[in-house]
């Protein structure tokens, strides 16, 4: 059944009268596909078939610098993934049912508004969420969730948010905007700081709204304890939101902590890290909170009425989901859900440790090379490497990785300017006296991020790749 909220009781009088008509065109929703998919997916990889198969386009080739073509390698996950080929069909074939959601009554719209509605609860289960405790919003990505979250969770400016040195700028940014932010540092080797979360929550007690934390690093790796966060959090009054971007599609995740004061509040992630990459991406969180909270956009979809000089929001979800919805996004989100599900995360996290592993122990090995964050210490660390090479520029590295080999990478400082700068040691003086210079070079690092269907033999090609450059001094740069 749809939620009962979906749907404003003005504009779409017919919504639960026509909910059959799914079943007459012959289709059935995505949750009951994702649960599927999952058990189908399952059985696939147990019976043999390589994740790799899943994967579309993966021996496309691309042309390199010379003219030749070779199968693209690529190192680039944590900045998107490519598609699972049964992602791409299930959008194709949702798409011969296309209509509008939760604004038409013909059979196709009817269809439509199920799969739409029915997957909040595919999002719910996935996060291991309890559909009394929380609601699932889609949205268009981890900084659509995140940026509509600050919007409607701090109500003034004089509210304490408590973020990290270790964030991605979508979870610093927008909080910045709306509240008084104070911030949690990281160690030498990039780690958070946990006893600066307490002191902070400590010293500003009554006043913080909320903490706000990265499951992971989108430049380490490294997975942070969000529920022993939530659990101080809690014990100061204060709210959770996690970006989830860099872990849902990598590890585990449960909006469940072993106590209810470690349950996380609220998370935001993106479907194109998921291998659906439609525009997707959902806010799983407290629906007691969203239900009440001031609608971060404004428009059709989420009023239950307007007149002249008033309007009456709907609760969540509704509430925040302004505008058509991207049903693409949506089905495609949902079906990977199901894929990754069925894969299994501990063939997902032992795959990608191992490979992780690899490239590590690999890229030590190269004279001139420098890695960042613990290398030794990996437990905590998802599939992600950053590195410089003595004597070439980082985006120099990348281009020539991607000209000579075929093989993508990312170069720069990942949207995390300032946790990049303490990796780097790049002090705040430096980055003040220089920020106006447009021909100041910041230290920036290479990034090469692993996802579930690259293989050892990738890993040996971009670290012999990388060899090979850190011994051509003829290319090399002053740095
Ligand atoms: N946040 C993505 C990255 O780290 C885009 O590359």
């Amino acid at each position: 059944m749809p939620h009962p909220m979906d749907i404003s009781r003005r504009e779409f009088l017919a919504g639960s009268a026509a909910m059959g008509a799914a079943a007459a065109l012959g289709l059935t929703a995505c949750s009951a596909q994702g649960t599927s998919e999952a058990a189908a997916t399952s059985a696939a990889t147990q019976s043999g078939q390589s994740v790799r198969d899943m994967i579309y386009g993966i021996d496309e080739k691309v042309t390199l610098a010379d003219g030749s073509q070779r199968a693209a390698v690529c190192f680039d996950n944590a900045a998107t993934t490519p598609a699972f080929k049964a992602v791409k069909d299930e959008v194709d074939t949702e798409l011969l049912s296309y209509g509008s959601i939760g604004r038409g009554a013909g059979q196709k719209s009817t269809h439509c508004n199920d799969v739409y509605t029915n997957g909040r609860q595919t999002i719910l289960d996935f996060l291991g969420a309890d559909s009394d405790k929380y609601t699932a919003i889609y949205t268009a990505n981890t900084t659509d969730g995140l940026n509509k979250l600050a919007r409607s969770l701090v109500t003034s400016k004089d509210q304490v948010v408590i973020s990290t040195r270790m964030e991605h700028h979508a979870n610093d940014l927008p909080w910045r905007d709306v509240a008084t932010m104070l911030y949690a540092d990281v160690d030498a080797q990039g780690r958070l700081k946990m006893d600066d979360i307490e002191a902070l929550l400590a010293a500003n007690e009554g006043k913080v709204r909320l903490v706000t934390v990265t499951a992971a690093s989108n430049v380490t790796g490294y997975f942070n304890d969000i529920h022993a966060i939530a659990k101080l959090a809690h014990a100061h009054g204060a709210m959770i939101v996690v970006d989830g971007a860099q872990a849902v599609a990598h590890r585990s995740l449960s909006m469940r902590g072993d106590s209810e004061d470690a349950d996380i509040d609220f998370i935001a992630f993106s479907a194109h890290k998921m291998y659906a990459p439609y525009g997707g991406g959902a806010i799983v969180g407290l629906t007691s909170v969203l239900n009440t909270a001031a609608p971060p956009v404004l428009g059709g979809g989420i009023v239950d009425l307007v007149t002249e000089n008033d309007a009456v929001f709907l609760p969540a979800p509704a509430r925040f989901e302004a505008g058509s919805p991207n049903y693409p996004g949506v089905v495609s989100m949902l079906k990977a859900m199901g894929i990754i599900q069925g894969i299994g995360f501990d063939y997902i996290e032992n795959h990608e440790h191992e490979l992780l592993q690899r490239t590590l122990d690999g890229l030590r090995q190269i004279d001139g090379a420098t890695l960042y964050g613990d290398c030794d210490d990996i437990d905590d660390r998802g599939g992600i490497v950053v590195f410089n090479i003595d004597g070439h520029w980082c985006t120099d590295v990348a281009k020539t990785l991607a000209d000579e080999a075929g093989i993508a990478v990312r170069a720069g400082m990942f949207c995390s300017h300032v946790y990049s700068s303490r990796l780097l040691g790049v002090s705040d003086a430096e980055i003040e006296a220089n920020k106006s210079n447009a021909s100041y070079r910041f230290p920036n690092m290479v990034r090469a991020s692993i996802g579930i269907y690259n293989t050892a033999d990738e890993v040996d090609t971009l670290v012999d790749e990388v060899a090979r450059i850190a011994a051509d001094t003829a290319s090399a740069t002053t740095v």
